[in-house]
């Protein structure tokens, strides 16, 4: 079979085998292939969501974090980012600037942040729905206890966003410490689905030690747990961590791998993420035209959004929401998309696990 075939063969069957898919990211960087890639997952892309994109609130409420992991810049053991949580009216103030402003997602994440516990977690989430009834609410507060998820929906969380970010276990504990596995990951994701979650994972592109075979297998796991969303965005190097030094991930890569999501997964709610606008100016927009259908302007207050340094020379930092929120506007009408006041929900709805 031909690359060119075996693109016909995921866009008919939604998936291929792991080899298939290591000799098939193995010619990213070949053009044409690229361009019959991506003129597939733009036409799936068109058929469900036509020129729509969503926009999602992120509200960045913590950055204390419990762990450790090595590329993250706001990580336990960085001694040089000065620390801040919001408290509930900051986050409810943010909301209101939010919903002048169309959105009807907020997105709240943050580091692994003892300090919000199960009830406080509920009284924030329980505040935000009873006052904007029409949002729905994600939170991406990493790995904690089936219980506290199910209290977290029962209070009015609809989705959770949690990277698996690397399916293969060598490879996680290469970019984890001990305590941390890539297994309870997992079944983190199959809890949120089993409670009822619209869920979100994902990975790093250009992690440390990343390969194409690991990839292969990300793409596997996608396939398995089959979430409402999927969050891939290039690895860049944060000054503060022991990857200082490792080349960030490939643009034409990730825009790759956006493409073959579509065609997996043709329903699928795909952000083109900050990390892609970050490492090229038009990165977004050009994601978007890969198969992406999401964008996740910041909603935090500027006061804090330089200190949620996950990587360094992230962008939007010094913008208010509302310069963001135009600034999207414009360069998704300059690419002919229109961002969509809405919920925006995922039309992958169907619970097969
Ligand atoms: N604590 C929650 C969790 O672990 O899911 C949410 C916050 S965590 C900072 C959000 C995501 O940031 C991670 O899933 C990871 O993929 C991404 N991230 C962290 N460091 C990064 C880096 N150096 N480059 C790109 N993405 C990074
Ligand atoms: Fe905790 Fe990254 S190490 S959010």
């Amino acid at each position: 079979e031909t690359l060119y075939q075996l693109i016909d063969h995921l866009e008919a069957n939604q998936t291929l085998s792991t080899s298939e898919f290591v000799r098939l990211l193995s010619a990213f960087k070949d053009k044409d292939l690229q361009n019959y890639l991506f003129e597939k997952s733009r036409s799936v892309r068109h058929r469900y969501y036509g020129n729509d994109v969503y926009i999602r609130g992120l509200i960045e409420f913590t950055n204390y974090c419990k762990n450790d992991c090595y590329y993250c810049g706001i990580r336990k053991s960085n001694p040089n980012i000065s620390r801040y949580r919001l408290s509930k009216e900051e986050i409810l103030s943010c909301c209101a600037s939010g919903y002048e402003l169309g959105f009807r997602t907020f997105v709240l994440q943050g580091g692994e942040d003892g300090y919000y516990t199960d009830g406080r977690m509920v009284d924030i989430v329980s505040s935000i729905k009873s006052q904007y009834p029409d949002c729905a609410i994600t939170l991406s507060i990493g790995e904690r206890e089936k219980e506290s998820y199910q209290r977290f929906f029962d209070a009015g969380a609809e989705r959770y966003l949690l990277r698996h970010e690397t399916y293969n276990r060598e490879h996680y504990r290469f970019l984890h410490p001990q305590q941390l596995s890539a297994r309870h990951r997992q079944q983190c994701l199959f809890d949120l689905k089993n409670i009822g979650y619209q869920v979100g994972t994902g990975f790093m592109v250009g992690s440390p030690g990343q390969t194409f075979e690991y990839l292969a297998e990300d793409l596997q796991f996608l396939k398995e747990l089959n979430p409402q969303m999927v969050g891939i965005g290039p690895f860049i190097p944060h000054h503060d961590t022991q990857f200082r030094d490792e080349p960030a991930g490939s643009l034409e890569l990730t825009l790759f791998l956006l493409g073959i999501i579509r065609l997996m997964l043709p329903k699928v709610l795909l952000p083109a993420t900050t990390a892609l606008g970050t490492i090229s100016p038009l990165g977004r927009e050009r994601g978007i035209q890969a198969g992406a259908n999401v964008v996740m302007p910041n909603l935090s207050p500027v006061g804090v959004r330089k200190d949620y340094s996950l990587y360094d020379n992230k962008i939007c930092t010094g913008d208010e929401a509302a310069e963001c929120r135009m600034c999207m506007q414009r360069r998704m009408e300059s690419i002919g998309y229109q961002v969509k006041v809405s919920r925006g929900d995922s039309l992958n709805l169907e619970q097969t696990n």
